[in-house]
C-alpha cells in the first residue's frame, strides 16, 4: 500500500473516536471526517452498493482529494469502508478527482478516475484519466496509467479540463464518457472505448456544449430511464441561460436520443436536475431490482467555503433518490428504505390557517413532512402562504407561496449562513387540482423539498442551531392544508476495515 493511503487509513481511524453522532446529520451521509464533494463511483459490488467520494479528512476545506468509500445495503444505514484511493503517483500527485466504477469479469471491482497534477512551478495543471482494481476495500492502481492522456484529446482539446470519466458496459465493449473543454473555450463530452477496460481510445464526441447551458460541463452521466435516454452533467451557468436554470452552479437533465451506432447524443429538452442551491456532480445506479437512484453532493462550490466551525464535517449527500421519467418530467422521490427510519406520525386534515398555526405534534429537525396547500381563490382566500421550518429565536428557513405568480421561494437568509451569499430560490409550481403538494425532508443539516409527487426538487443546506426545531404554518388570507409528520430516527454510520 502506498506511504500516503497508509497515512489516510491511519488518520480516519483515529477519528473514529471523535466521532459524535449528535453533531452529524441524522439521516445523510458525510465523509467520516472533514471535507467532501462528488459522489464518485456509485455501483453494486459483491451484494452491496458501494458510494466513494471525493474526500480530504484532514480539514474542512479541499486538499490533496482522495477516494472516501462506504457502502450500503439499503441507502439509510451506511458502513465506511478505509479509504480507497490517495494521490501517490506522479500522474495522481495532487489529488484522485472524480470518476466511476463497474464490475470485471474476473469479479474485480474496477474504478476509473481523473488524476490531477498541479505544473511544476508553473501555471495550471494537467488532468488524465486513471485505474485501480480491486475486492471492495483494496485498490491497486494500475501500472500503465494514466490510461487516458493529451495524446487521447481531440485537436483542441484542453489538457487541463479533462476529467470525471464515467464507464459502463456496451456489447461487450466498455465506454467511458470523459468531460473536456474544447478548443472555443465551451465544454465537450468525449466518449472512449476498451476492450478490457484498461487500455482506452477515443471514439468521438457524445456532444459539445457550443455555449449552451453554461460553460465546461463536469461529471457525465448518461442512462437509459423509462424510454428516453438521460444525459446528466454539472455546470456553471450565466445569467441569462434557459429562465429554468438559475445562474451559479447547477445541474442539467437533457433528455432525448442517445445514438449508440455513432456515438452521440440528440437532445430533445433539458431541465434542471434541483432547483435548490446545494446539488451538484450527481451519479445514478441501476439497482438489480429495477430502480434507479441519484445521489449527488448536497452542497456546492460557490458556498461550500462557508461551514460551521465547531462541525467536524463539511459536505454532505443528497438523500438517495429514486428517479423516473414521466411526460417528459425528471421525477425524484426519496428512497423508499427512508420509511424504515420513520417513528411518530402526526396528521391533520382540513386546517384552516389564517395567521400563524402551531400543530401539536409538528416540529423537530429531524422529520419527513407532507404538507397538501390548497390556496383559496375567494376575496378572503390565500394572498401568499408560508412554512417556517426550522424556526427558533431569529432563526427560520421559509418555504412561501405566492398564488398569483404560482411560485414557491425557498429562503435561509435566517439559517446559519453569512447573509451575503445566495440563500434564497423561486421556482415556479403548479398546483393538481387545486393543491400544491409539498415533501419536506428535514435534516439537523438540510433541506431537501419534493414538489408534487417529485416532480420538482430543492435542496439546501441549513446550519440554523440545532435547538430551532419549531414548523409553523402562516397564511395571509385563509388557506386550508393536510399535514402530515414522521419523526425519522437517526443513523450512525459504523467502521470497518475490511469488507
Ligand atoms: C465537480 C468537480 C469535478 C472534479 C472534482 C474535484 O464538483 O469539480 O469535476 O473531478 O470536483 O474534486
Amino acid at each position: 500500500m502506498n506511504k500516503t493511503l497508509e497515512k489516510t487509513r491511519a488518520f480516519e481511524k483515529e477519528m473514529i473516536q471523535a466521532y459524535d453522532p449528535a453533531r452529524r446529520p441524522a439521516f445523510h451521509l458525510t465523509g467520516l471526517t472533514g471535507w467532501i464533494n462528488d459522489p464518485n463511483g456509485l455501483s453494486v459490488y459483491a451484494d452491496r452498493a458501494h458510494l466513494f467520494y471525493q474526500a480530504n479528512p484532514y480539514g474542512r476545506q479541499p486538499g490533496q482529494i482522495c477516494w472516501g468509500h462506504a457502502a450500503t445495503e439499503d441507502f439509510v444505514n451506511w458502513t465506511y469502508l478505509p479509504c480507497a484511493l490517495a494521490p501517490s503517483e506522479g500522474y495522481d500527485r495532487d489529488g484522485c478527482f472524480s470518476g466511476s466504477a463497474l464490475t470485471l469479469p474476473d469479479g474485480r471491482h474496477l474504478l476509473m478516475y481523473t488524476g490531477f497534477r498541479e505544473n511544476d512551478g508553473g501555471e495550471g495543471y494537467r488532468q488524465v484519466q486513471c485505474i485501480a482494481a480491486g475486492d471492495g476495500c483494496n485498490y491497486v492502481k494500475y501500472e500503465k496509467n494514466p490510461v487516458l492522456s493529451s495524446q487521447d484529446l481531440p485537436e483542441g482539446g484542453s489538457e487541463a479540463d479533462f476529467r470525471d470519466p464515467k464507464i459502463w458496459e456496451e456489447d461487450g465493449k466498455y465506454k467511458a464518457l470523459v468531460a473536456n473543454r474544447a478548443a472555443d473555450g465551451t465544454g465537450a463530452i468525449l466518449v472512449y472505448e476498451s476492450a478490457d477496460g484498461f487500455s482506452w481510445h477515443f471514439s468521438g464526441t457524445l456532444l459539445a456544449n457550443n455555449g449552451r447551458y453554461g460553460s465546461m460541463w463536469e461529471c457525465p452521466d448518461l442512462f437509459p430511464l423509462d424510454g428516453t435516454d438521460i444525459l446528466l452533467f454539472s455546470v456553471q451557468m450565466s445569467t441569462g441561460a434557459d429562465p429554468a436554470f438559475h445562474p451559479g452552479l447547477g445541474t442539467v437533465c437533457m433528455y432525448g436520443r442517445y445514438e449508440k451506432e455513432n456515438g452521440r447524443f440528440v437532445p430533445e429538452g433539458a431541465q434542471p436536475v434541483d432547483c435548490g442551491i446545494d446539488f451538484y456532480a450527481p451519479q445514478t445506479l441501476l439497482l438489480p431490482d429495477g430502480r434507479r437512484i441519484m445521489i449527488a453532493w448536497m452542497q456546492n462550490w460557490e458556498t461550500s467555503q462557508f461551514c460551521r466551525e465547531d462541525l467536524a464535517f463539511n459536505g454532505q449527500m443528497t438523500i438517495p433518490r429514486e428517479i423516473s421519467f414521466r411526460n417528459g418530467l425528471l421525477l425524484q422521490n426519496p428512497v423508499r428504505e427512508l420509511e424504515s427510519l420513520r417513528e411518530e406520525h402526526t396528521a391533520y386534515e382540513g386546517i384552516t390557517v389564517d395567521g400563524c398555526s402551531k400543530l401539536p405534534g409538528i416540529g423537530g429537525r429531524s422529520v419527513d413532512l407532507s404538507v397538501t396547500v390548497r390556496p383559496d381563490g375567494s376575496e378572503e382566500g390565500t394572498k401568499r402562504f408560508f412554512i417556517d421550518l426550522a424556526a427558533g429565536k431569529n432563526v427560520q428557513t421559509t418555504l412561501e407561496f405566492d398564488p398569483v405568480l404560482s411560485q414557491l421561494t425557498i429562503d435561509r437568509t435566517r439559517s446559519g449562513y453569512p447573509h451575503d451569499i445566495v440563500n434564497m430560490r423561486s421556482i415556479p409550481v403548479r398546483l393538481i387540482d387545486g393543491a400544491l403538494d409539498l415533501r419536506i425532508l428535514l435534516d439537523r443539516y438540510s433541506l431537501e423539498v419534493f414538489v408534487n409527487g417529485g416532480e420538482q426538487a430543492a435542496s439546501f443546506v441549513l446550519y440554523s442551531p440545532e435547538d430551532a426545531e419549531e414548523i409553523r404554518f402562516r397564511s395571509i388570507g385563509r388557506t386550508v392544508i393536510d399535514a402530515g409528520q414522521y419523526t425519522l430516527k437517526g443513523t450512525v454510520p459504523e467502521y470497518r476495515s475490511e469488507i
